[in-house]
Order: structure tokens, then sequence, then C-alpha cells
């Protein structure tokens, strides 16, 4: 009876085949064979459901199992016959199996839809995603951690709007990215426990009349239970969503420690040599080095955050259940999380070649007169003023020291005098950067005790 341009799935109601744009426009298997992994272990749970609810026989349960695996072995092996003409993942694969086994092969998409069988594949895969982020997060972590324990004293100018603030430690600028990483993982455990219900079982949209058991199908795939609601889980996407959300935040986070490397690494810095293994040469000035790992990394938030904008543009406005809008909900996410663990890969090779240059990060500590809040807290301290006169105070001894082209260690005490009379030489011990990030004991400050232990309490942590 059937035609050979019907389709062999859906065509039975059809006298002719797709238009070639048609086809062009309306198959997925060009990018979402990258599903066939979870397409085969959710065809193979539902198949053993089917049997263990008496829906199929065992013996037909068996050789469509059977079968699935032999038909992911041909797809690992690069030697399945993928065609556009059966558009998707799903179908190529159904219908690949019935080549292989015939009949039984009919069976398997009882009590079930392509609606419900996309939901399960791509939740599966970005799990899968989300968990080699949080893999990716922590293996960079311990990357900064070990920075962090190197340098947890070395003094370093920390910045606001990137003009000299205070002096920091080393230790404690990478501490900062463990605690925003951490913060990122967070997030991304957070999605995890949302995206794990399983949409198995859903059909089309409406649930079916066939005695399923989704709890029994939910665990074999590791979901912790069902999605409880049939209309909703094959309609939204925003496991997706909550997946490209924190890849844009964790992104954005790299994006800015690949800024300040960039700067860092620069002549005019100083403070990072980056290693050769993550550098690349120019081809027409020999001396250049150029970080171009941290700048592609500094970029890739424009992907992620562009697929995240991506799909919320797709899923915004579609009424509920499915429709084929859908579709476009793949090639960017596989995009981003490509993105997002190819750049946390990246920035964990660079952070753990990368060498700190202690000597420029010091001398760059001192400048800037990096050490007048602790002049200011020296007069109320020792002076007893009001914190704004010491501060008046102290902006005048730096405007001196500027205009004696000097830092405010180097100012005579003769001269501090004549700015204020109580000014003694026991202001001079406050205006060292060591003694200036030493004293900075408040819980998270950028003492060298403080950041130890912050570095103990994440180490164990993270063990
Ligand atoms: N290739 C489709 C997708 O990715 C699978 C679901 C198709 N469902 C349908 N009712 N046409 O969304």
């Amino acid at each position: 009876m059937t035609d050979k341009t019907q389709n062999a799935m859906w065509g039975g109601r059809f006298a002719a085949g797709p238009d070639a744009i048609m086809e062009a426009i309306n198959a997925s298997i060009s990018f979402d064979q990258r599903l066939a992994a979870q397409d085969i272990a959710g065809s193979r749970a539902h198949a053993a459901m089917l049997a263990a609810q008496g829906i199929i026989t065992d013996s037909d349960a068996e050789a469509i199992r059977e079968g699935l695996l032999t038909v992911l072995s041909e797809i690992e092996r690069g030697d399945f016959p993928f065609s556009a003409a059966l558009e998707d993942i799903h179908m190529n694969v159904e219908s690949r199996l019935k080549d292989l086994i015939g009949d039984p092969a009919g069976r398997l998409h009882t009590a079930r839809s392509r609606n419900d069988q996309v939901a399960v594949d791509f939740r599966m895969w970005v799990r899968e995603q989300t968990d080699a982020a949080i893999i990716g997060i922590i293996a960079l972590q311990k990357a900064l951690l070990d920075q962090a324990e190197a340098g947890a004293d070395w003094v370093m100018p920390g910045f606001t709007h990137l003009q000299t603030a205070q002096p920091v430690t080393w230790g404690h600028h990478m501490m900062a990215y463990v605690e925003m990483l951490g913060r990122d993982a967070g997030r991304f455990r957070d999605a995890r426990t949302r995206m794990n219900e399983s949409p198995l079982g859903a059909a089309a949209l409406a649930g079916t009349s066939f005695p399923i058991d989704r709890d029994m199908t939910a665990g074999a795939l590791g979901f912790d239970r069902p999605a409880a609601n049939s209309l909703d889980a094959v309609a939204d996407r925003d496991f997706a969503l909550e997946f490209l959300s924190a890849a844009t935040i964790c992104a954005m986070h790299l994006s800015r420690f690949a800024e300040e490397l960039v700067i860092w690494s620069s002549a005019q810095f100083r403070f990072v040599a980056m290693s050769d293994r993550f550098s690349t040469g120019s081809s027409i000035m020999p001396q250049k080095k150029n970080p171009d790992a941290a700048e592609l990394i500094r970029a890739k938030i424009g992907r992620i955050m562009g697929a995240m904008v991506g799909l919320f543009t797709v899923m915004k406005a579609l009424p509920l259940t499915y429709s084929k809008d859908m579709q476009e909900d793949k090639e960017q996410v596989f995009d981003a999380a490509d993105s997002l663990m190819l750049a946390l890969a990246a920035m964990d090779g660079m952070v753990r070649d990368m060498t700190a240059n202690r000597d420029a990060l010091k001398a760059a500590a001192a400048g800037g007169f990096s050490t007048a809040t602790d002049l200011a807290d020296w007069l109320v301290r020792e002076l007893n003023l009001p914190f704004r006169e010491a501060h008046h105070v102290t902006g005048t001894l730096v405007a001196l020291a500027e205009k004696q082209d000097c830092d405010l260690p180097d100012l005579s005490l003769d001269d501090m005098q004549k700015v204020h009379r109580g000014i003694s030489r026991s202001v001079f011990d406050v205006l060292g950067v060591e003694n200036s990030v030493a004293s900075r004991t408040s819980y998270g400050g950028t003492a060298p005790t403080e950041v130890r232990k912050q570095i103990a309490r994440w180490k164990e942590m993270l063990k």
C-alpha cells in the first residue's frame, strides 16, 4: 500500500512526499544525532517497562533492547546511515531497528510519542552537561586554590575603577574567583534537582490509556520521579533555559577573570606570565606572546548568552504544548555547552601554568598611595579624629606626596606634622603594604591569616 515517497513513520494519510525544501527545514538529524545515546537509553527503558506491564511480550522487548544496542554500536562506530528523509534521531533509530529485527520494532512506539521522547532525551543530555560543568568548575577551583595557597601573602594592588585602591593579597584575589565559581556550581546543582523529573510516558501530550509504569522508566533513567503533568512534561524547556542561565553567569565570571589575565600579562603590568602552552605568537612581530586563550575565554560569553537569549525567544509565547518551534532548542544548547566546557578547561590549564610575578605585584601594590586608608584609620585610632576629618587630613598628605612626586611613606615626619601636629613616627608602621594587608583581619578580609582560613575551608569542601 505504501508509496515509496511516503514517510514510513507517519505517511499513512499522505498522498505525496515532502518538497525538498520542506525536508530541509523539517529535518533535525544533522544535529540531533547528538542525542543518539540518550534516545536509545530511553527506548530501552520504555521497552523493558512495556514488557513488565504486559503491554508487549518479553521476547519482543528482548529483540528491541538487543537491536537497539546494535544500532548504538553502529552509531558509535560511525557507520550508521543517517537519513534526512527520516527527519530526526528518533525515526532514524526506529527505522534502523526495523531493518535489524523486523516487526517487533513497530511495537516500541506503543504508549509513546516523539514529544515525550525528545523531551526525555534532551533532559538527559542537559543533565549530563550539568554534571560535566560542575566537574569542570571544581577542577578550576582547585587550580585557583593552588595559586592562592602559593601566594596567600603576596601583596598586590586591589582595584576599584581599575585605579589602585588598597593593597590586597594574590591569594585573596584568587579566592574571590573560587567563591564565584562555587556559586556557579551551586546554580548547576539547583538546576539539576529541578530538571531531574522524567517526561517519558506523557506521550503526545495527554498521557496514555495503556497501563504504563512511569516510575519504572523514571528510575531506570536516573530520574528522581516522573513529571506530574503530561502537558507540562512535553511543553517546557525551562531545564535547558536554567542550564543556559547558569552557563551564562559562569561564562561572565570566566570572562572577567580572562580580562584580568589579558591586562595582567601585558608589558605594562607584568603581573603574570602565561605559559607558552597557553599563548600564541604573531606572524609579523617576533617579540609577541599573545594571551589568545584568555581572549577567547573572554569572548565565549557572547555565544553562550546568545544561546540563552535565542532559546528564550523561541519559547516565549508558544501555546501549550509541543510546537515544532521547539526543535530549535538544541543546536544553541549544544554549542553553549561545548563552549562552556572548553572555556572551563582552558582556564583551568592557564591558571595551572601561569606564574605570578611577585616583585611586580609588590612594586605595584605600593604605588598609587594605596595605604592612604591605613593612614586615615591610624589618625582615627591614635589621635581620635572623626573619620571624616582623618579622611581630609590624609587627602592633604596625598596631595603633598603627589606634589613632591613621592609615595606616602617617603614624606618626612616634619612635612606630615605641618599638616597635623599630632602625627608621630609610629605612623610609618601602617604605611607599608605588608602591614596594611596583615592588619585587615576582619572576616573575609585580605590578611594572609584570613585568606589561609578560607583556603582551608574550601579545600575541605572540595575534598
Ligand atoms: N525532531 C523533533 C524535535 O526535535 C522531535 C519531536 C517531533 N514531534 C512532532 N510532533 N513532530 O522537536
